[in-house]
């Protein structure tokens, strides 16, 4: 009887301390989650299990390991593979208990995706410029996207590429919304030719700016804005005729191992003490939970021309692997 005693608590022992674990993708940069899974480990004993990822790499991991998932939660990203993968039915529909203290931005994505991802942060799309290449160059920075065509900027230009990276899709998301889609690819091919590289991350091109590797780069601006900081000449703007934003999400996957974990994690991630270890991390996204204090440094949305971007649309499945296949096609294959 003894015996048995001892072993059934071994059982339960070692049943609680599997539950102790959540694996985590993170995609947004690597400090926010390190930060965030350090501190609540620290508070919890829950261990978080990283895995860096850019936004559509995610997607795809998730997609490859779906009959068997290794994954619990992914946190950050582009929303719009959340919204994909929430019609797949990769994630799991949870309704957080906050989630009537965050923007309206943030439980529209909620509501989009039948609640099966979240908004964590906003964040919008423009470039970053090498101030000191610049001057040097006698080149004025772009201040539009038609600015970016200009001859001085050819070879100039770093922007992300859209199979691995969800900020390359909110570029070509944004430019057709812009301007039409016929319009936006006719733009993208002229603009093919001024670009030197597509990078595989969404973050690259700002950081190749801030080292003076190339002048100008497709980001976003908060990006940019975490660079300058740490004292690199780098300066962002949004272009004037307009341009699009992402909607940071976040999202529980679907039968993953450690689900009742995930689930503490992600009501957690939307408080205000969750979100403040973006900013703790050196990121400049605008928080999704309305309590969190902004930054001066954060861009407040209503100070720029943001077109109306439609997240519904341009996060469904059919629609953004049918614009990336023909932005790969009609633009990234193509010689310069
Ligand atoms: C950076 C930005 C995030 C964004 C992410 C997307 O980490 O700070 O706001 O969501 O890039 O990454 P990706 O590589 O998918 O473009």
């Amino acid at each position: 009887m003894k015996k048995l005693l001892i072993c059934s608590s071994l059982v339960l022992a070692y049943g609680a301390a599997q539950a102790q674990t959540v694996n985590m993708i993170c995609s947004v940069q690597a400090e926010w989650c390190s930060l965030m899974s350090t501190v609540y480990a620290k508070t919890t004993g829950v261990k978080v299990n990283m895995t860096a990822k850019g936004s559509g790499e995610a997607l795809a991991q998730l997609n490859a390991e779906k009959a068997n998932p290794k994954t619990d939660i992914w946190f950050g990203g582009t929303g719009d593979p959340h919204l994909q993968a929430a019609e797949q039915n990769l994630t799991l529909e949870y309704k957080s208990a906050q989630l009537t203290a965050l923007y309206p931005w943030a439980q529209k994505q909620a509501v989009d995706s039948k609640f099966r991802t979240v908004g964590v942060y906003l964040g919008p799309l423009g470039f970053g410029y090498n101030t000191e290449l610049l001057a040097k160059k006698k080149v004025a920075p772009p201040t539009s996207w038609a600015d970016l065509l200009k001859p001085e900027f050819k070879g100039e230009i770093q922007m992300a590429n859209a199979a691995s990276s969800g900020t390359s899709y909110t570029v070509i998301a944004t430019l057709v919304q812009l301007m039409g889609e016929d319009k936006a690819f006719d733009y993208m091919k002229q603009l093919h030719k001024n670009v030197s590289t597509y990078t595989r991350s969404g973050v690259a091109p700002a950081k190749a700016v801030a080292r003076g590797e190339t002048a100008v780069s497709i980001s976003f601006v908060h990006d940019v804005t975490t660079e300058a900081t740490q004292g690199f000449p780098a300066a962002s703007v949004t272009p004037s005729e307009g341009t699009g934003a992402e909607i940071g999400s976040m999202s529980i996957v679907k039968d993953g191992p450690n689900t009742e974990a995930a689930k503490k994690f992600y009501e957690w991630a939307l408080t205000p003490g969750g979100q403040q270890f973006g900013l703790a991390a050196k990121q400049f996204q605008l928080p999704s939970n309305a309590k969190v204090p902004v930054d001066p440094r954060m861009t407040n949305p209503s100070k720029i021309k943001l077109i109306n971007y439609d997240y519904a649309k341009y996060g469904a499945s059919a629609e953004r692997r049918r614009l990336i296949a023909k932005w790969e096609k009609e633009v990234f294959n193509q010689p310069r």
